[in-house]
C-alpha cells in the first residue's frame, strides 16, 4: 500500500512540476474591483489628415512643379527642400526617391510645424467634464508624431516621458510641460492626491463625466494629393505615458460627422510574487528591470519604438523624425522613404529570416540590424493599462444648426469666403465604475495528499 501511495504521488508530482515549469504563470480576474478614478483617464491624441495646409503650402501645385522635368529646374532650392520635407509625412508613394536623404532635423519638421495647421485652425471648442473652455490650448498641446505635427490631451510632459539627456538637442517632440509628479504607472494615484491632478483621472460614468471637442476644417485647406481622398481626422486613445504611434492604430473621426467613444480601460498587475522569476519566464519587465535609453517609462509601445529607432539607423543611417533619438542618429528625408518602410517590415520578419537562411543573406548592415533586433525583446510590462474604444457616430449637420438658431450664415461665409466648416464632434464616455483587471498570480504547489 505505501510502495503504491508513494508511486502515485510521484507521478503526481511530477505532472504538477512540469505544468509549472512550463508555464509557472497564470492570468486571472482580480477579485476586488479598481474605482474609475485609481486609473488614469487616457491620453487622447488627435491628428488632421490635411497636412499642410493648402493656403499656407499648395503641396498639389508643388507635386506637379516638381515632377516635371520643365518646371524643376525653375524651382528653388528651398522650395524643393520643402516639398520634400512635406512628403515625409503624406503617403510613401509621393516622397521622390531622388530626394535628399539625410536633413538638418531642425529645418525638416520647422518646415512640417510651419505649414501644418495650428490649434486655432483644428479646434473649435472643448469641454472637460461638461464644463466649456475658453479654448482648447489648456487642454490639448502640439505633439510631434511620425504623421508630423498633431494635438494630444493627458500625455505626460517632455521631462516626465523622455530621457532628455539621452535625446538630440535639434527639436522637441512635446510643447507642454504639466508636472505628473503624482502618478506612476505602478503605483497609480497615491492615496492623498487631489480629485483634480495630472495626468487628469477618470471620474464617473457617462457622457458627461469625459472629454468633449469640436473640430474643425476649411474646405479650402484640404489636400487631397497628400493623404488621398480620405479627410477628417486620425484619434488615437493610448496610455499616457506612452507616445503615440498614429501611423499604426486608429480610429477614424471624419468631416461632419459625430464620433462617440465609450472606453473601457484594461489594466493588467503582477503579483509581487512573481519577482523572482526570469522575466521571459513570466512574460513581462518590472519597471526596474528593463532600462530604455530615450524613454524613462517602460511600457511594450515604447519598447518597440526604440527598437525600430535603433533597426533603422542601423539599416539605413538616419531615423525617422518622428522617432526619438540620439544626438549620433540623423534624420532621414525622401530619399530614404523607402528604406525606411522596408526596415519595418524587416523588423517584424528579421528572426524568420536568420532562421532561414542565415548564410546566403551575408549583408554586412543586415548582421548588424539581426543583432540589433535581437536585443530588443519588448516584452510587455508588468503593469500596463490599455483602453478599449468602442465608436458610434452620425450625421453632424452645422449648417441646420446654424440656421434653427438664425445665427447670419451668410456674415460667417462672407467672412471666411466659402469656407464651410465641416465639424466632426467627439465625445468621450467613461464606462462602468469596476474596469475589468486581470492579476498574474503567482504558482502555488498543490499537493496531491
Ligand atoms: C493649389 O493648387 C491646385 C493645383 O494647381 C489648385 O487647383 C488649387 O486651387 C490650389 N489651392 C489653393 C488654395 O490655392
Ligand atoms: C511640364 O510643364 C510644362 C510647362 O508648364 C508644360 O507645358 C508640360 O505640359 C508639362 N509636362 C507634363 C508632362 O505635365
Ligand atoms: C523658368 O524660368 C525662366 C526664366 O525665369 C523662364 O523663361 C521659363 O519660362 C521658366 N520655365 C517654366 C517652365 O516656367
Ligand atoms: C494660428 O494661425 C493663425 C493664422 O492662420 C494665427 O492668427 C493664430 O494666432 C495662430 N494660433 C496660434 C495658437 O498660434
Ligand atoms: C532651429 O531653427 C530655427 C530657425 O529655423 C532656429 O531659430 C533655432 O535656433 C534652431 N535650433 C537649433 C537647435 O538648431
Ligand atoms: C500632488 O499632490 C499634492 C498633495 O498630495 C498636491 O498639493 C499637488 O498639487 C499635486 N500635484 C499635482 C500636479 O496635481
Ligand atoms: C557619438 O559620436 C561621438 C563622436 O562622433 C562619439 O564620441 C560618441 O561615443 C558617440 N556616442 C554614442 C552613444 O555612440
Ligand atoms: C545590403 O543591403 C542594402 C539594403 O538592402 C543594399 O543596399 C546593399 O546593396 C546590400 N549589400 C550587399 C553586398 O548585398
Ligand atoms: C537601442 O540602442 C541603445 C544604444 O545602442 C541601447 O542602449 C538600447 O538598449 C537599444 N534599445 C533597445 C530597445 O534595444
Amino acid at each position: 500500500m505505501f510502495t503504491c501511495c508513494v508511486v502515485l504521488c510521484a507521478g503526481l508530482i511530477r505532472k504538477v512540476w512540469i505544468k509549472w515549469n512550463e508555464s509557472p504563470v497564470i492570468v486571472s480576474f482580480a477579485e476586488t474591483s479598481t474605482p474609475v478614478w485609481q486609473i488614469p483617464y487616457p491620453a487622447v491624441t488627435v491628428c488632421f489628415e490635411t497636412k499642410a495646409m493648402q493656403t499656407r503650402f499648395n503641396f498639389t501645385e508643388y507635386y506637379h512643379l516638381y515632377y516635371n522635368e520643365s518646371t524643376l529646374a525653375n524651382l528653388t532650392e528651398e522650395e524643393k527642400h520643402l516639398f520634400e520635407d512635406i512628403s515625409l509625412v503624406c503617403d510613401d508613394h509621393l516622397s521622390p526617391p531622388g530626394g535628399r536623404k539625410i536633413s538638418n532635423g531642425n529645418e525638416t519638421v520647422n518646415n512640417i510645424r510651419v505649414t501644418s495647421p495650428n490649434i486655432t485652425d483644428v479646434f473649435f471648442g472643448c469641454k472637460w467634464k461638461d464644463a466649456p473652455r475658453d479654448s482648447c490650448t489648456d487642454l490639448f498641446s502640439p505633439i510631434l508624431t511620425e504623421e508630423g505635427q498633431c494635438y494630444t490631451f493627458n500625455t505626460l510632459g517632455a521631462s516626465e516621458m523622455f530621457r532628455t539627456e539621452n535625446l538630440h538637442q535639434e527639436y522637441g517632440y512635446l510643447e507642454h510641460e504639466n508636472s505628473a509628479d503624482n502618478w506612476t504607472l505602478e503605483d497609480g494615484y497615491p492615496p492623498m492626491t487631489p480629485l483634480e491632478t495630472y495626468p487628469h483621472r477618470g471620474s464617473g460614468y457617462g457622457v458627461k463625466t469625459g472629454l468633449t471637442f469640436l473640430l474643425k476644417a476649411k474646405e479650402t485647406d484640404l489636400d487631397y494629393l497628400c493623404k488621398g481622398p480620405v479627410q477628417g481626422f486620425k484619434i488615437l486613445l493610448h496610455n499616457p505615458a506612452e507616445l503615440p504611434r498614429l501611423s499604426q492604430q486608429y480610429f477614424r473621426s471624419p468631416l461632419s460627422q459625430e464620433v462617440v467613444v465609450a472606453v473601457k480601460p484594461k489594466m493588467m498587475t503582477t503579483s509581487e510574487g512573481l519577482r523572482p522569476y526570469d522575466p521571459t519566464r513570466r512574460q513581462c519587465y518590472f519597471p526596474t528591470e528593463r532600462y530604455l535609453r530615450y524613454f524613462k517609462v517602460y511600457t511594450q509601445a515604447n519598447c518597440e519604438m526604440e527598437c525600430l529607432t535603433n533597426f533603422t539607423n542601423v539599416r539605413c543611417g538616419c531615423v525617422q523624425f518622428g522617432m526619438p533619438h540620439g544626438p549620433n542618429m540623423s534624420v532621414c528625408n525622401a530619399g530614404n522613404r523607402d528604406c525606411m518602410k522596408q526596415a519595418q517590415v524587416e523588423l517584424v520578419t528579421v528572426e524568420i529570416l536568420s532562421g532561414l537562411d542565415p548564410h546566403t543573406s551575408h549583408n554586412d548592415t543586415l548582421g548588424d540590424a539581426r543583432a540589433v533586433a535581437a536585443e530588443c525583446r519588448c516584452l510587455p510590462a508588468c503593469t500596463s493599462i490599455e483602453y478599449e474604444a468602442e465608436t458610434s457616430q452620425a450625421d453632424y449637420d452645422w449648417k441646420a444648426i446654424y440656421r434653427a438658431y438664425k445665427l447670419p450664415i451668410e456674415d460667417d461665409i462672407d467672412e471666411k469666403r466659402s469656407s464651410s466648416r465641416p465639424a466632426a464632434r467627439s465625445s468621450m464616455v467613461r464606462r462602468t465604475s469596476s474596469p475589468t483587471a486581470a492579476v498574474y498570480w503567482g504558482c502555488s504547489w498543490a499537493s496531491p495528499s
